[in-house]
C-alpha cells in the first residue's frame, strides 16, 4: 500500500502521545523524532550515541517542540533484562506507550553470501532482527494499556524482492516484515496496530555506504518523508494493520 509523504502536521495532533524511536540520533530517526516532536509526541529517543542523541534532543528543544526523552542503548549488546528495565521506565513515567518505531539497523557490508564475514553477519541480524524481537516483546504490555497504539517496522525494498550481495541486511528486512506480518495477526484483537514501512532511498548515511558512487544531491532529505511518520502515528491511520507500506 502506498502512504504519501505530502503531509501537513498540526500542531498537538499527536499531544499526550508517547513514541519510542530507534536510532533516533541521526539520518532518519532524527527526522522523525523531530516532526513527533513537533505534532506534540513525548518521543523516547532510543541510540547508541549519547553526543548525537543530546545534538538532536537541543535541536528538538530550540525549536521549541515538545521534549524528547534520551535513552542511551547498543541494540547489539542489550540484553531481555534492558528491555525490562526500558519497559519499567516507560511505565513508571507515562503509564503507556502509544508508538514503537524500529528506525535503527545497520546495512553490514555488500558482498556474496558464499563470502560473507560471519561475525558481522551475526551483528546485523542482531541489530535488525533480535533487538526488534526482544524490544517489542518487552513492550506489548506499556502498549497494551495505550487505546490506539503502533508499531512501526522500518524495512526496505530489498526485504520484499531480493537482490543479490545484499546479504544479511536483505535477509534481516525479509525477517522484519515476517515479524511484522506475524505480530499484526498475533495483536488483531487488541488496541496495537502493526505495519511494516519501505521510505525508499533517503540522503544518508546508509544510503552513501550501499552507493558509495552516485551524486547525494539526487536523493531526497529524510525530512521530506518524515511527516509520513506523523500520519502513521495519527488517529487518521487507526485501522492500518498488517500492511507491507511503501512512501511516494
Ligand atoms: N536511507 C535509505 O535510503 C533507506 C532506504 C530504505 C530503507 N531504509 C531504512 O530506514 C531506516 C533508517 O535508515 P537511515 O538511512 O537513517 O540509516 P543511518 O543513517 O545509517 O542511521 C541508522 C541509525 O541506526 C542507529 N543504530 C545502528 N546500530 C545501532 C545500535 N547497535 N544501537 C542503537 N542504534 C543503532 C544509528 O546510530 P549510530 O549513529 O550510533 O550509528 C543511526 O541512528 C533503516 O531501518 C533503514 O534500513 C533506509
Amino acid at each position: 500500500m502506498k502512504i504519501s509523504t505530502n503531509y501537513n502536521i498540526t500542531n498537538d495532533e499527536l499531544k499526550d502521545k508517547v513514541v519510542l524511536v530507534t536510532g533516533a540520533n541521526r539520518g532518519f530517526g532524527r527526522a522523525i523524532t523531530l516532526d513527533l516532536a513537533k505534532a506534540g509526541a513525548s518521543v523516547i529517543m532510543l541510540g547508541r550515541d549519547l553526543g548525537s542523541l543530546e545534538t538532536t534532543y537541543d535541536e528538538v528543544l530550540d525549536l521549541g517542540y515538545q521534549e524528547p526523552i534520551l535513552y542511551p542503548l547498543d541494540l547489539e549488546g542489550a540484553t531481555p533484562e534492558h528491555y525490562q528495565q526500558l519497559q519499567k521506565d516507560i511505565l513508571d513515567n507515562f503509564g503507556q506507550l502509544d508508538g514503537l518505531i524500529h528506525n535503527a539497523s545497520i546495512i553490514g557490508t555488500m558482498m556474496p553470501i558464499e563470502q560473507y564475514d560471519i561475525k558481522l553477519w551475526y551483528s546485523t541480524i542482531q541489530i535488525n532482527v533480535n533487538a526488534p524481537f526482544m524490544l517489542t516483546q518487552a513492550l506489548i504490555p506499556a502498549l497494551n494499556k495505550s487505546s490506539d497504539a503502533r508499531v512501526l517496522f522500518l524495512s526496505s525494498s530489498v526485504g520484499r524482492t531480493a537482490k543479490a550481495y545484499w546479504g544479511a541486511y536483505g535477509v534481516s528486512k525479509f525477517a522484519i516484515e515476517g515479524m511484522s506480518k506475524t505480530l499484526s495477526e498475533e495483536l488483531e484483537k487488541t488496541n496495537i496496530r502493526v505495519n511494516s514501512l519501505d521510505p525508499g532511498r533517503m540522503r544518508t548515511k546508509m544510503r552513501q555506504i550501499a552507493y558509495p558512487a552516485e551524486n547525494v544531491d539526487n536523493n531526497p532529505l529524510p525530512e521530506t518523508k518524515s511527516p509520513a511518520i506523523v500520519y502513521l502515528m495519527s488517529e487518521k491511520t487507526k485501522k492500518l494493520n498488517g500492511e507491507r507500506l511503501v512512501l511516494f
